[in-house]
Formats: structure tokens, C-alpha cells, sequence
């Protein structure tokens, strides 16, 4: 096998982070070398916690750091989403009641940064939630977040509606300065928007068709913390499934060719009232020689997606 990506996760852990997180545990072309949280979903706090109850309940051969992070957004208070994914941001079924690790002591932009000094070119950062963590590391230290391998962030909404609002996707909605900061900063980020995620769906009658050919306790997990989540797309969506935002950003560092890229300068709406976290493109604007400009993912192998995702899962 060629060799493993290092990587540091940073999630606002909700019920598709935290299937995210399994995905992403369970490959063996990734190895985790951190998870790190921030607000979003719900409090850090709880993102913490539910970031604990999956290495818990996963296991993972490494030692893996946990580190809490921003609390709340750069200059806003904090937005949360406790109608999509409960209030303890894993379906209020209490899966996170008892975790048995802890977290690291350092805060997560530390750990952010001590792995770019550690692993460089090779690390690959995949920002699940609002990018207020990964916003602090440029500004703390931009050289060590220059050399890294990708940052692929799931956020944006380009020619599909928002999910927050008419034109907003959540997690860029949530910190719209920080994701402004990480999207004009020429890094090499890669943006996984709604335009891709909302591809593809996962059907509640796909997890309990596998009820008796897998692991029970991790379906029974699964089935649990997907609940909650599954009930608000019936009512906002119309289907008995869900988005599988967050693992289709872990998906694109495991195999990147699984979604179509193409290079455009994007920006963040900061100012507006109604459009508040609005990403738009400038495709005429074509490099201008001197500046990286975010590669944003705008078709997805669903197939491919999909049988990867199950397979991961339930291996
Ligand atoms: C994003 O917002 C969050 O609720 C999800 O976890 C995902 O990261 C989708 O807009
Ligand atoms: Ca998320």
C-alpha cells in the first residue's frame, strides 16, 4: 500500500461528522493523526464529547489527539443547529453520556500547527465545520499552513440554494470571516459545497437492509445518532434519509478523484443582511499568475461515493 496521509480532522461534531469520523478511521490510506473541534453544530464542548464517544466506540490502533478549539466564531456570537442534529449534536439518544478518554490540553490551533511543523507537505487538513480554527492557525502562523499538502473544507453553496437562509450553507454562515480568511488566503484548499453534498443521499432503508450482515453494536450506533438527523430531512427535504455532507469531504482525501475540481476565485459574504456566508465565484477571473485560488468540486461520483462509504463503514 503507498503510504498513509496524515491528517487532522477539525469538526463541529454533528451526526455527519461523527459518521465522517468513522469513515475516516476505518481507511487505512488516512492516518488520524488528530481530531480537533470547534463550534458549530453545537458547543464545543459537546462537539468534544462527541468526538470521544466515536474513538470510543470505533477504537483505533494509534494514539489519537482530541483538542477543543474555538468556542465561538472570530466576531460573531455562535449560531447552532440542535434542530438537525440535537441538542447533544448526535440525536439526543445519549451516546455520548459516558466517554471513557480525554481530551489533550492544548488548544486546538496549537495542535493544528505543531502537526503542519511536524508533517508538513504530507498533511492534509479536513475541516468539517466552521473554519474559525483553521482561520487563527493562518493568522498565528501562516508559513506552517502554506506548506501543507490540502485543506478540504465542507462549506458553500454556489448554484444550489442554501441551507441556512436562501444562500447560505451552515458552516460558512456560522463564521463567515474565517471562512473569507481560509478561501482568499491561497492556500491550497479545496471546497466541498453543497453543490456536490446535496448529490447524494443516504436512505434510512439502506441501514436497517443491513441489519443482519454487519457489526450490530456500530449499527445500532449508527441507527441511533442517524435518527434525529433523518426525521429533519423527511420534514425539510421530503425524503427517509439524509446528506452525507461531511464524509464526502473525508471521501475527496481518500481518493480525490471521486469529485470533478475546478480552480475559481471565491469570497465569502461578510456584510450582508440576507446573504450572510454567501460564497460566490468569479469564474472569468482566471489565475492571476501570482495566487492560488481554492479548487471547489462541482460533480461527485455518487456511485463510487456511496459503495466506498459502505464499505468503509461496515468493514
Ligand atoms: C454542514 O453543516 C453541518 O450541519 C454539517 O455537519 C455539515 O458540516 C452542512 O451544511
Ligand atoms: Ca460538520
Amino acid at each position: 500500500m503507498s503510504k498513509q496521509i496524515p491528517v487532522v480532522i477539525d469538526t463541529d461534531t454533528g451526526v455527519d461528522d461523527a459518521l465522517a469520523l468513522i469513515i475516516a478511521l476505518k481507511s487505512p490510506e488516512l492516518l488520524i493523526h488528530a481530531v480537533t473541534t470547534v463550534a458549530g453544530n453545537v458547543e464545543v464542548e459537546k462537539c468534544t464529547r462527541n468526538v470521544l464517544a466515536v474513538l470510543d466506540r470505533i477504537g483505533y490502533a494509534m494514539p489519537v489527539v482530541v483538542a477543543q478549539g474555538a468556542g465561538k466564531p472570530l466576531r460573531r456570537e455562535l449560531v447552532t443547529a440542535r434542530d438537525v442534529h440535537g441538542r447533544d449534536g448526535l440525536g439526543d439518544r445519549s451516546l455520548s453520556r459516558r466517554v471513557s478518554k480525554r481530551r489533550h490540553a492544548a488548544h486546538a490551533v496549537e495542535v493544528l500547527l505543531e502537526a503542519c511543523e511536524r508533517y508538513g507537505r504530507e498533511l492534509a487538513i479536513i475541516a468539517l465545520g466552521p473554519l474559525t480554527n483553521v482561520a487563527l492557525a493562518w493568522k498565528r502562523n501562516p508559513r506552517a499552513l502554506r506548506n501543507v499538502r490540502s485543506i478540504v473544507t465542507m462549506g458553500g453553496a454556489f448554484r444550489v440554494a442554501g441551507n441556512t437562509g436562501p444562500v447560505a450553507e451552515f458552516n460558512y454562515y456560522v463564521d463567515p470571516e474565517a471562512a473569507r480568511i481560509v478561501l482568499r488566503s491561497g492556500l491550497p484548499v479545496v471546497v466541498v459545497p453543497l453543490d456536490v453534498t446535496e448529490q447524494v443521499v443516504l436512505f434510512r432503508s439502506e441501514l436497517t437492509g443491513r441489519a443482519s450482515s454487519v457489526d450490530r453494536a456500530l449499527l445500532d450506533f449508527v441507527s441511533d445518532a442517524t435518527a434525529h438527523y433523518m426525521e429533519y430531512h423527511s420534514r425539510s427535504e421530503g425524503f427517509d434519509g439524509c446528506y452525507l455532507h461531511d464524509p464526502i469531504a473525508v471521501a475527496a482525501v481518500i481518493d480525490p478523484s471521486m469529485v470533478t475540481t475546478r480552480e475559481v476565485l471565491v469570497d465569502v459574504e461578510t456584510q450582508g443582511t440576507l446573504t450572510r456566508g454567501m460564497t460566490l465565484a468569479y469564474p472569468r477571473e482566471q489565475r492571476s499568475g501570482r495566487k492560488t485560488h481554492p479548487h471547489v468540486a462541482h460533480r461527485i461520483d455518487r456511485e463510487r461515493f456511496l459503495s466506498l462509504f459502505h464499505e468503509r463503514l461496515w468493514r
